[in-house]
């Protein structure tokens, strides 16, 4: 039995817990608040903050995991990059886990292997931006290095705008790095994810490309598969093999593109279940977290199949503890369709609180109809 330190105990974490522990696995699901929805499930819980360097290592020391599995981006990689030279394993590999919290770190990596990206530029003060976004040209998406889920991110449309995103940006950043990527304005038709596995044997798969919308840079509905030209779709996969076998390991990783009329432009990548990837508990026969699963585990993936489905969030209004639900009726009365709620013990306004999931024809507009009918009260 495989013993597994989850690092990120939200509702992606819960579900590749149940994932796992199907499969046998013994599980400590650790994050900085009790009741986090993974701990719900495990075998065990530890609450620590996982970007305090002390209490990290002692978890690990204690518990002397086979797998350390990191679930959030929010991390003390560099106790990952140690340990991993320990002996260790961590999940899909130290350098991964490192790369990706660090925004400009995984793009020059991108870059270094010709991959194609948009513009982009950094700048440590907001002269600099100026400066940098005047040479991308306007408008620019301006990012922390450090940030996730769209924390301290904004668009200027003009040279006007330059302070006040600069100002976003330093609020919104994690770490101690004042620094913004400034990214030229990509004109897509759609955004998708492709997830991409790579396993311990055997060549890397691919997920059906998923759609999505993004509000407030968090995504708000997805769906699967998202039709694409099938050049378009090879260059993505292309693009994903390249930067996934350059961070190693094994496990699945989330691949997010841009695509426009004349191509597709990768954009970022986490190593590990995507959000947008929920719809895969509805829309394939292996979710995303069962294929995280069988990946670390080093276990056969003979067949991924996947039919039309879709995601929608549902979100809470207010903060609040103890949260309740209603319209679940509702919601579940139409055919093909599912809900998972997280099990969150507290709201805040636009925090993610569960997601329905709906399957079969139309099953975008059904499963944010089913998301709607569901009310996060207090
Ligand atoms: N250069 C760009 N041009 C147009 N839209 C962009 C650009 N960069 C980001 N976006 C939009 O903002 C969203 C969030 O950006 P990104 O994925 O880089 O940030 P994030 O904070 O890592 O988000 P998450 O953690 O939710 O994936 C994208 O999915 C896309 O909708
Ligand atoms: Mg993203």
């Amino acid at each position: 039995m495989k013993k597994i330190l989850l690092l990120g105990s939200g509702e992606l974490g819960k579900e590749f817990v149940i994932s796992a522990k199907r499969l046998g696995c013994h599980v400590i699901a650790c994050d900085s608040y009790a009741g986090a929805p993974a701990m719900q499930v495990a075998d065990e819980f530890c609450v620590f903050n996982m970007l305090d360097e002390a209490p990290l290592r002692a978890a690990i020391a204690h518990y002397q995991p086979d797998l350390i599995v990191p679930e959030i981006e929010a991390i003390r990689t560099e106790v990952l990059l140690h340990v991993e030279k320990e002996g260790f394993e961590v999940i899909p590999s130290a350098r991964a886990a490192n790369l990706t919290m660090n925004r400009d770190r995984i793009r020059d990596v991108a870059v270094g292997l010709g991959v194609r990206t948009a513009q982009f530029n950094y700048a440590e003060s907001a002269a600099e931006l100026l400066a940098q976004a005047q040479v991308i040209g306007f408008p620019v998406v301006i990012k922390p290095v450090m940030s996730s889920s769209g924390k301290g991110q904004s668009v200027a449309k003009s040279a006007a705008d330059i302070q006040a995103s600069w100002d976003f940006a330093c609020a919104g950043m994690r770490g101690d790095r004042q620094k913004v990527i400034v990214e030229e304005f990509i004109h897509f038709e759609f955004e998708i994810t492709l997830l991409t596995i790579r396993q311990r044997k055997g060549q890397t798969l691919f997920c059906e490309p998923i759609g999505h919308v993004q509000e407030r840079g968090d995504y708000q509905y997805s769906w699967q598969p998202q039709a694409m030209k099938l050049d378009y779709l090879k260059a993505a996969q292309d693009m994903a093999q390249k930067v996934t076998a350059d961070l190693g390991g094994a496990g699945l990783f989330g691949v997010e593109f841009f695509v426009t009329k004349d191509e597709v432009i990768f954009s970022e990548l986490s190593p590990r279940p995507h959000d947008t990837g929920m719809v895969t508990l509805i829309s394939q026969n292996l979710s995303e977290f069962d294929l995280h699963a069988r990946a670390i585990l080093g276990l056969p993936i003979p067949l991924i199949s996947c039919s039309e489905g879709a995601s929608a969030v549902v979100l809470a209004t207010q903060d609040g503890i103890a949260p309740r639900y209603t319209g679940l009726e509702a919601a579940l009365s139409e055919p093909g369709v599912d809900v998972r709620i997280f099990g969150k013990p507290s709201t805040r306004p636009y925090r993610r609180m569960a997601v329905a999931l709906a399957q079969g024809a139309n099953a975008l507009q059904r499963a944010r109809d089913a998301a709607a009918k569901i009310r996060v009260i207090l």
